[in-house]
């Protein structure tokens, strides 16, 4: 990664809205590239970089964290009536800021079921649930808002500490076999790096609104169990059949299964120049597992 510091200019200031899985690597990312970033959680925590913002309870941010913010990143999901909560409490407060950039991390649940077929981004959003239906609302909100924002469509992500060799082993796993269903991923890392590829490349590359960010192989859920259970030497259990285990599944659970599609990264990756650190869910794992062994 060339200098960022250098890159961006020294005078930034990063507010990374949801301090969660991704959140938490951009932050943790950006602050040894040598950038100020505070990070917002629901609730009182150690880190003297981080504030309270929770939008349920109306615990809004002192007006000084947001003094010289340049950059933010929202990764907070839509509230229960399909609103952004960011921009419910926070709206005219971003409005009276100098904000250069606002990043927010959207789903590709958006574009619905493909029966398997590529999807990208020109392809007009289908969501199939309701919680897709909510998150497309809250793109909406904040095209409409009108703030310089960039929406990035993830697929399932996963990275050290949040990958299928923790749900093996917490015996949470289920080996479900659901013949041509494919599933798109992406490592934590490549939403962090991709994000700062386009930053430090802002003034040279085209701007698009919304980009998907996953790797280069979509595939069967099978297929990645199958590898963890080889990575760790233990003999996968027998698969049961969708149609089998459906019935055991819980709303949420049974509601991806209902979707099948593949998540093109073209225009990130060729139009853009992003190149994936982790291009396939081998290589990804391979870094989970580094972690899981220390
Ligand atoms: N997980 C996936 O596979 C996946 C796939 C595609 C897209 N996404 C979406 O991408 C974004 C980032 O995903 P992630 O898995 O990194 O998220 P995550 O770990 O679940 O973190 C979500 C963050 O949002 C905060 N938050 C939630 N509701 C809030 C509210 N009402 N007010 C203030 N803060 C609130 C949480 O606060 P606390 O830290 O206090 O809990 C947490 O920091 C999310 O919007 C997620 O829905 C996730």
């Amino acid at each position: 990664m060339k200098d960022f510091a250098s890159s961006l200019g020294n005078k930034k200031k990063f507010l990374i809205l949801g301090c969660g899985f991704s959140g938490n690597f951009f932050a943790r990312t950006i602050r040894r590239l040598g950038y100020k970033a505070f990070t917002s959680s629901r609730s009182e925590n150690k880190d003297p970089n981080s504030f309270i913002f929770n939008s349920e309870r109306d615990l809004i941010p002192n007006e000084k964290i947001f003094d010289g913010v340049t950059h933010i990143l929202s990764c907070i999901p839509p509230d229960t009536n399909g609103n952004d909560p960011v921009l419910a409490s926070l709206q005219s407060q971003l409005q009276k800021l100098s904000l250069e950039w606002v990043g927010y991390l959207s789903t590709t649940g958006v574009y619905g079921n493909t029966d398997g077929d590529w999807v990208s981004e020109i392809d007009r959003p289908n969501p199939l649930q309701k919680r897709s239906q909510k998150r497309l609302n809250c793109e909406k909100e904040w095209i409409a808002s009108g703030l310089p924002v960039q929406i990035f469509r993830l697929p399932g992500i996963y990275g050290p500490g949040r990958s299928t060799f923790e749900a093996i082993g917490s015996k949470k796993i289920r080996v479900i076999l659901k013949k041509d269903q494919v599933f798109s991923r992406i490592h934590v890392a490549d939403i962090t790096n991709a994000i700062i590829y386009l930053l430090q490349n802002k003034d040279s590359l085209k701007f698009y609104q919304i980009i998907n960010i996953a790797d280069d192989e979509p595939c069967s859920q099978i297929e990645v169990i199958k590898y963890c259970y080889d990575q760790l030497g233990l003999k996968m259990p027998k698969p049961i059949l969708f149609e089998d285990a459906k019935n055991q599944l819980s709303p949420i659970a049974q509601s991806f299964w209902m979707e099948n599609r593949r998540v093109s990264n073209q225009l990130l990756c060729k139009t853009l120049g992003y190149k994936l650190v982790y291009k396939n869910y081998k290589e990804g794992l391979k870094n989970c597992f580094l972690n899981i062994k220390k």
